[in-house]
């Protein structure tokens, strides 16, 4: 039996990376998935990508931090398919910036796209969640919320804020049958870490990290297949770390005896 079977999801940042690999994982779990992306080529290439193994999936250009575009996002998707069971916030933007050298278009641009996008994904979806009785919000958050990593400030405090929001939409949301979780990944190899991860940052991750590695994006595909499936129906309001560990640890070296 597929875990998503018949279930409507939206799925931003889609078009690649984290996005890509659960929209994908989603529609072979039976879901009929909404690939929404700021890119519209990227989102078109991934839905194809699941068509092309017989699954259901529709593209949608998307600015999630437009509050006209989002609106229009879940209408159309409501339009087509009646209803959102799922909706995963993933669309999201990195930045490594000494604080001293941040501009105040980069703290805005961060905070609009993974803080602002997220809530108003979410309000949106939530309407429409309410008025069935039912759904599961699943955010995207980082390890950067949690811990305070050099040139994260405006990329951490944008996560931090994901994680309240989280909690406060958890509790909010509760009543009408809807569930809000977030996971919270360590670093991950995809598209965005490619470009932007050196040599320098990768060793500093995996002394940190004790599993050693970054994430494969399916690993974090698989989280969000739990949780939007009815197995983690009673899960609300958590932040699952998918991160090897990385913020159980403390101090890491080699003991002899
Ligand atoms: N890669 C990592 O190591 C890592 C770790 C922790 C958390 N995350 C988070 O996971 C999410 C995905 O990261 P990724 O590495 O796959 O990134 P990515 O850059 O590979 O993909 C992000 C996607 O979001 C889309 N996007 C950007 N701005 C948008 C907007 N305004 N509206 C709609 N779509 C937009 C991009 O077009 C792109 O397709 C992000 O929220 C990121 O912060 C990533």
């Amino acid at each position: 039996m597929r875990r998503l079977e018949n279930k409507i999801a939206v799925v931003t940042g889609a078009g690649r990376g984290i996005g890509r690999s659960i929209a994908i994982r989603f529609a072979q779990e039976g879901a009929g998935v909404v690939v929404a992306d700021l890119d519209a080529p990227s989102a078109a290439r991934t839905t194809a990508e699941i068509e092309a193994s017989g699954g259901r999936a529709r593209a949608h250009a998307v600015d999630v931090g437009d509050q006209a575009q989002v609106e229009e996002l879940m209408a159309s998707t409501v339009r087509d398919g009646a209803r959102i069971d799922v909706l995963v916030n993933v669309a999201g933007v990195g930045l490594t910036k000494l604080i001293l050298n941040t501009t105040l278009a980069q703290w805005e641009h961060v905070l609009r796209v993974n803080l602002t996008g997220c809530f108003l994904c979410s309000q949106a979806a939530a309407r429409v969640m309410t008025a069935q009785g039912c759904g599961k919000i699943i955010n995207i958050a980082s390890l950067s919320g949690q811990r305070g990593g050099t040139g994260r400030a405006a990329y951490g405090a944008s996560k931090a804020g994901v994680t309240m929001l989280t909690k406060v939409m958890a509790v909010e949301m509760a009543p009408y049958g809807i569930t809000v979780n977030e996971i919270a990944p360590g670093p991950v190899n995809t598209e965005m870490t490619a470009v932007t991860h050196d040599e320098a940052t990768r060793n500093a991750y995996h002394r940190l990290i004790p599993m050693g590695r970054y994430a494969e994006r399916d690993e974090i595909a698989a989280a969000a297949v739990f949780l939007a499936s009815s197995e983690a129906d009673f899960v609300n309001g958590h932040t699952l770390n998918v991160d090897g560990g990385f913020a159980a640890a403390g101090l890491i070296f080699d003991l002899k005896e």
